[in-house]
């Protein structure tokens, strides 16, 4: 792993950009809660124009990336396009024109130099929600208020609640191109630059509670939903006339209504805390694997299988857990254009955060991502002084240097959890009989159930990877499979069980340019332990169950290879992070 060597330097500078009123246009969001209440929540479809038709006619307009990568840069506001943003109505062919112009307020004006978080003294602590003290919760609805009256009383001020939502729209909507790149535009999601943008996000959003209730050290609360105690939407979020509640909701979602964290069949707490081992520990075992893959300058938008384990998993679960199902979009939670226009956003985001935080603790030894395209992807706010600021990546890897921490909530349900196991093996030759070959059964539409036999590269409990190759999805759909190994029982619709090997859930959202398919990898190594795999078996009979759109998403293949562990690439010199300098691990003969 690489050494750490500490050598400490935090240089303070004071933003430079003076606050200013020559913002270029207000901004508008439309879907109101009186469209999601009469089961509508539709967007405007005045501004419905014929569009090109399915998403998979216009594959490859763009080539790969380019071998020379650069890091992701920041948006060029002048050229910030609110035309944008559109989704296409997959059983009409029709463009919708989200009726959000999501483009930020600008004065024509870049920041030069990077911003530097202040000195910090003491952290702030986030707290966990469902122990918000009354004091406590009492600033945070007035910090949410004082926002979202900025919204009437100030449009144009980056501060209010609909700016700030409107942020999350334009970076993974379709509105920014990235610099030097007019054909493709800037997704935040699916990739490594999903926790580093999240957290800045929140950053700046928590600043600008704290300045406009004159508390500073206001700290952000989190959804504690990867613990028993806080598998349930927060109550002071499901009280009418309180500035954290949302009526696009799935309004059932309320009181002891579980969460979902991993959209498989049968909420219970067991599924819950099995998914988050899964994505924390069995699958998120390296950092690539848990934050996402690689996303440079000159990639076209990546698609959801590139996301890391966290992402895809209860990230994405509690997004569509908390989106109103009546809402064409499944707007807000549900769907990534209106997302942060629900106060929970911000609460769920922070315990998202949160895991990245524990993450990085229960694995010490893990190589860190030190790619310079990595370190050096770069994004603009509006801090609470409403100047305008240019972050790096590398900048915020240590939330302590960003001044806040978390306060202490147990792990342990789902560090210790134990998943479902099974004595006797499944017969597999006998399973093999209702299944296709995999050779045969691809590409393919996953409109039913698909059951093929894939041979393994070893026999029996082997450190092998599952690849499910070639995933094309509709972006504006909600999708969801699941994914099971040797299942002989057809128990896909029972609690989580140990055949289970994963699901894919995919938030919708748009992008403009195709994303390329991709694969989902599912190590398989625990899994064959779970299901106690014959020592001679060398075939398995992986079975794919679509749960939400499966017409919408085609596999190109599914294979088993061994698996390789990801490390990886570096490519500077020694870097500083959080004022700590980190240097090349020197190879030991
Ligand atoms: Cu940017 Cu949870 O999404």
């Amino acid at each position: 792993m690489a050494s750490l060597q500490s050598s400490f330097t935090v240089l303070a500078t004071t933003p430079k950009n003076p606050p200013t009123s020559a913002f270029r246009k207000p901004s508008r969001v439309r879907v109101s809660c009186n469209a999601g209440d009469s089961g509508g929540g539709r967007v405007d479809r005045r501004n419905m124009l014929l569009g090109l038709g399915g998403l998979y006619g216009a594959s490859s307009l763009v080539s790969g990336r380019r071998a020379e990568a650069d890091p992701l840069q920041p948006p060029d506001l002048s050229t910030c396009d609110a035309e944008g943003t559109t989704t296409t109505d997959r059983n009409t062919g029709k463009v919708i024109h989200i009726d959000a112009d999501c483009c930020p307020p600008y004065n024509g004006t870049d920041p030069e130099s990077f911003y530097v978080p202040p000195p910090v003294d003491t952290l702030r602590r986030r707290p966990a929600a469902h122990r918000m003290t009354p004091e406590y919760l009492a600033d945070y609805k007035l910090a949410i208020q004082m926002m979202k009256d900025l919204d009437t009383t100030d449009p144009d001020d980056p501060r209010g609640f609909a700016q700030q939502a409107n942020i999350h729209c334009a970076y993974c909507n379709g509105p920014y191109d990235q610099r030097g790149f007019p054909t493709l535009d800037i997704q935040i999601h699916n990739s490594w630059i999903f926790f580093p943008f999240h957290r800045w996000y929140l950053y700046f959003f928590e600043r600008i509670c704290g300045e406009l209730i004159g508390k500073p050290d206001f700290a952000l609360p989190y959804w504690n939903w990867d613990h028993p105690d806080g598998m349930y939407l927060p109550t002071p979020f499901a009280e009418s006339y309180s500035p954290l509640y949302d009526c696009n909701r799935d309004q059932t979602h309320v009181g002891d209504a579980l969460v979902d964290l991993s959209f498989a069949p049968g909420v219970s707490v067991d599924a819950n805390l099995n998914q988050m081992q899964q994505e924390m520990i069995v699958q998120g075992d390296s950092a690539i694997n848990f934050m996402g893959q690689e996303y440079s300058a000159g990639s076209p938008p990546p698609g959801a299988p590139r996301g890391g384990t966290s992402e895809q998993g209860s990230h994405g679960g509690i997004h569509v857990w908390c989106g109103n199902p009546k809402n064409t979009l499944r707007e807000n939670m549900g769907n990534f254009y209106s997302a942060a226009r629900d106060p929970i956003f911000y609460c769920h985001h922070s315990n998202v955060d949160r895991m990245w935080t524990i993450w990085n603790a229960l694995h010490p030894t893990a190589e860190p991502i030190l790619d310079l395209d990595f370190l050096d992807a770069a994004f603009l706010f509006y801090d609470e002084q409403k100047n305008l600021v240019k972050v790096r990546v590398r900048d915020c890897l240590d939330n302590t240097a960003l001044g806040y921490e978390y306060e202490f909530s147990s792990i342990s349900p789902w560090l210790n959890y134990i998943p479902p196991q099974r004595e006797v093996p499944a017969n597999v030759q006998q399973l093999a009989q209702t299944a296709q070959a995999a050779a045969q059964a691809f590409p393919a539409t996953l409109t039913d159930t698909i059951r093929v036999v894939v041979a393994k590269p070893s026999k029996g409990k082997a450190d092998e990877v599952l690849v499910i190759e070639g995933i094309v999805t509709d972006n504006s759909l909600l999708i969801g499979f699941d994914i099971y190994v040797n299942d002989d029982e057809n128990t896909t619709d029972g609690p989580v069980i140990a055949e289970r090997a994963g699901g894919f859930t995919q938030v919708p959202h748009r992008s403009r340019t195709s994303e390329t398919p991709s694969d989902l990898t599912i190590k398989l190594k625990e899994l064959y332990n779970n299901i106690n795999i014959a020592d001679d078996d060398d075939i398995v009979v992986v079975t794919l169950v679509p749960r939400f759109n499966g017409d919408a998403v085609t596999i190109g293949g599914i294979k088993i290879v061994p698996r390789v562990p990801t490390v990886p690439r570096f490519n500077g010199d020694a870097v500083t992070i959080g004022g700590i300098k980190i240097v090349p691990r020197v190879p030991t003969a």
